[in-house]
């Protein structure tokens, strides 16, 4: 069958693949055809996902580890290669976000910065540097980042969040630069608000209707709008694309 964003044959870690957008990302990646590591925290969220993907006839692996910390991720690197293969895909959804819970940038207490930068520029970047050796190593990889719409146009209630996402970008478009000879793609999506059980415990219907106003497009994201730009990029659809961040945002940022 000839399908848009063929992903048979790969082996594709998402992290934060318990719920959310990195659920739709495995779902959507299973469609395509791919083995899927979904790699989380939280053991039952990332069992649940699995068992979902294997009901649909899909093949999944679920994998408990902590993405700021490098023992545990490469202890998964090795399990999934043992129980699945070579992983050639990584995406890095995972992130903490609402730590600063809409206080102003003056008014946070100091550790909060240092605590809000490190979760979410580590928790790309850790498992990272834990796959990407392998991928220069075969020759073969695409990494997607998950950033935020907040790194890009900068979000008020979210000022050191936005500097991590930024942050992300950054590292985004260097690691293309130094790892593309070697065969390996690093591309960012961008997202605005999508609908995940996050942002449903953070929005009244009041708030969420006002935002709907604010999208060109009408309508706040779903996971699967996120994972239909994540499965392009990480296919070979994108051979020439890397460096890049697409905003999947309805329009909110341009
Ligand atoms: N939801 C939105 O509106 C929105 C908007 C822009 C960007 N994003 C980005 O999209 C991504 C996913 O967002 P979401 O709303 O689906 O998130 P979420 O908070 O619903 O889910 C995050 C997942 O990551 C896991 N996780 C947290 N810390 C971890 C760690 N240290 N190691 C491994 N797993 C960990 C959690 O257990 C959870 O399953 C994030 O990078 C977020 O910044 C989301």
């Amino acid at each position: 069958v000839n399908q848009f964003a063929d992903l048979s044959d790969r082996v594709v870690v998402i992290t934060g693949a318990g719920q959310g957008i990195g659920r739709g990302i495995a779902l959507a990646c299973a469609r395509g055809g791919a083995r899927v590591a979904a790699l989380d925290v939280n053991s039952e969220t990332i069992q649940a996902v699995c068992d979902e993907i294997k009901v649909a006839g899909g093949q999944c692996l679920p994998v408990q580890a902590d993405c700021l910390d490098y023992r545990q991720l490469a202890n998964a690197a090795k399990r999934i290669e043992d129980e699945l293969g070579v992983p050639d895909c990584l995406v890095n959804n995972a992130a903490v976000q609402g730590i600063e819970q809409g206080k102003r940038y003056w008014e946070l207490p100091p550790e909060l910065i240092t605590k809000v930068v490190s979760f979410n520029l580590g928790i790309c970047a850790m498992p990272t540097r834990a796959f990407l050796e392998g991928f220069v190593r075969n020759s073969r990889g695409s990494i997607v980042n998950v950033a935020s719409d907040a790194g890009r146009a900068g979000e008020r209630s979210e000022p050191v969040y936005s500097a991590a996402k930024a942050g992300v970008i950054g590292l985004t478009k260097a690691l293309a630069k130094s790892a593309g000879k070697y065969g390996v793609r690093v591309n960012a999506v961008s997202p605005a608000t999508t609908a995940t059980p996050f942002t449903d415990s953070l929005l009244s219907d009041d708030i969420r209707e006002r935002m709907k106003r604010a999208y060109p497009l009408g309508r706040l994201g779903e996971p699967g709008d996120i994972a239909a730009a994540v499965r392009f990029l990480l296919s070979d659809e994108s051979s020439w694309v890397t460096g890049q961040t697409l905003s999947v945002n309805g329009g909110y940022y341009m």
